[in-house]
């Protein structure tokens, strides 16, 4: 039973984005060794077909599964928009958690709060309607209003988390008619939690107050936890591994990665 215990969990997205992810999930279950799949080569994901993404997503579980992982987080809303279900039928009995179902059930129980809600996403996640059909189907009364905001991961992942000019780019997607007028504002892509702080700059500056910003980094690790407390295979690992593989190596990767996870972590080479 250790030896399952010990299994990794796998994780992964186009790049640094599902680290955002990974990192909420070590906080919430420090002693799990992880695998993280960065698909650096090809990213980003948000602008390409469904089936391309889908082919993506179906290698890295293929490799993840080969891992022996004992679950698997797609940390991608573009890729759990298009694949999620496909990767649930091809591995029926391996655990596998996407980002958008949790937010659907927070808004299950909270979405009475909101009235008005925005989403902003890529292009494939904002165009395949997931979070809208999933919506109407759970009878949530929040009007969602949903926005692709595609300029965004490409300057996170060039390096541009700091700079004015993303301060530009969200003041002009986020001054858009398109999302007017809400309370709450989801980050449905798992990158922008990187730059949640300059959301939060955006709404002070205009004065506004009541809008809360959600993404799902609050939200998965339960799901993790649950999935694992459920077969009882919660591990208890004091000095656990933590494997990050990318399929090409880019400076922002390892920065953001060693923000995130500290200096001592190396970044592995991993085609597939
Ligand atoms: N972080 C991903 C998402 O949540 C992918 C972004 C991209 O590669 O376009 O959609």
């Amino acid at each position: 039973m250790q030896e399952l215990r010990s299994q990794p969990i796998g994780i992964f997205d186009s790049g640094v984005g599902g680290l955002t992810i990974a990192k909420a999930i070590v906080n919430a279950l420090p002693n799990e060794n992880l695998i993280y799949y960065g698909d650096t080569a090809h990213l980003p994901y948000g602008d390409k077909s469904q089936h391309t993404i889908q082919a993506y997503t179906l290698s890295i579980c293929d490799f993840l599964v080969k891992q022996q992982c004992k679950t698997i987080v797609i940390a991608c809303n573009s890729a759990s928009a298009a694949a999620s279900q496909l990767v649930h039928e091809k591995y029926p009995d391996v655990s596998i958690i996407n980002v958008i179902d949790p937010m659907i059930d927070y808004f299950k129980l909270h979405g009475d709060n909101y009235k008005k809600t925005g989403l902003i996403a890529t292009k494939h996640t904002v165009s395949s309607n997931i979070y809208q059909n999933k919506f109407k189907l759970a009878n949530i009364p929040t009007q969602l209003l949903a926005m692709a905001t595609p300029l965004l991961v490409p300057l996170i992942e060039f390096g541009y988390s700091n700079s004015h000019i993303l301060d530009e780019v969200i003041s002009d997607y986020l001054d858009s008619c398109v999302i007017a007028d809400i309370n709450a504002l989801i980050l449905g892509c798992t990158h922008y939690p990187i730059i949640k702080t300059k959301f939060h700059q955006f709404f002070e500056k205009k004065a506004i107050t009541n809008i809360d910003i959600i993404d799902a980094t609050t939200l998965v690790p339960a799901y993790v936890r649950s999935s694992l407390v459920a077969r009882d295979l919660l591990n208890n690992d004091a000095s656990p591994y933590r494997k990050f593989l990318v399929s090409d190596y880019t400076d922002s990767f390892a920065e953001v990665a060693t923000l995130f996870f500290g200096d001592d972590i190396k970044l592995e080479l991993q085609t597939l």
